[in-house]
């Protein structure tokens, strides 16, 4: 499994569209941070940045990337985003998940689907209307495709008035490359 660099760059792309400084946002897969940091230089000053993972490597791998942070509440924890629904997050604005495994770190360690499309059901709880919540999900890890594909399904099973989704991926992109779903809450019910 490989970091996508332009899907990464489209995602950040997509989530910049929708938020500002002041906002709430959520990565749901911190890994090595960089998911994180880059929401907390979109909502710095005055936003609150949550970041979960259930490594504890991961943890250490963000705080030290983001260093000290004055102006931006980050919340680091280190639990599974399917118990999003215990933490006192607020409404958020937007949330990233960026499935798979940690780079560098065990290969077995990796998001799975129930437990993504659980953490899933409690972001689409909390999105604001006008929010934004992309998935990048990987396939060429054993798991991958089957976390796709109920990504897929679980986007398909959103209410239209209120949901769109779509496949970011450019036109001609091979099947065995990552997917980014970008799932977004439209401003009012149609
Ligand atoms: C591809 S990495 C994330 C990369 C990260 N977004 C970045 O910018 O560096 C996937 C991460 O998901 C984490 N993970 C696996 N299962 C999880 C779960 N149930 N809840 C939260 N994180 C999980 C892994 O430990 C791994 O660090």
């Amino acid at each position: 499994m490989r970091r996508s660099p332009s899907l990464t760059t489209l995602a950040h792309a997509l989530i910049t569209e929708v938020i500002a400084p002041g906002d709430t946002v959520l990565d749901a897969t911190m890994g090595n941070g960089h998911d994180t940091a880059f929401l907390v230089s979109r909502v710095r000053p005055g936003g609150t940045v949550w970041a979960l993972d259930i490594q504890a490597q991961a943890v250490a791998a963000t705080r030290r990337r983001l260093g000290l942070i004055h102006d931006c509440r980050v919340e680091l924890r280190c639990m599974g985003h399917e118990n999003l629904s215990t933490l006192d997050t607020g409404p958020l604005r937007a949330a990233m998940f960026n499935l798979g495994y940690l780079p560098g770190a065990d290969h077995g360690t990796t998001t799975r689907p129930a437990t993504t499309c659980t953490a899933l059901d409690a972001v689409r709880d909390r999105l604001l209307p006008g929010g934004r919540c992309t998935v990048m999900a990987y396939t060429g890890h054993p798991g991958g495709a089957e976390e796709a594909r109920q990504v897929a399904a679980w986007c398909q099973a959103l209410p239209s008035a209120e949901w769109d989704w779509r496949l970011a991926n450019p036109p001609g992109t091979p099947e065995t490359a990552p997917r980014l779903f970008v799932i977004s809450r439209a401003e009012r019910a149609a």
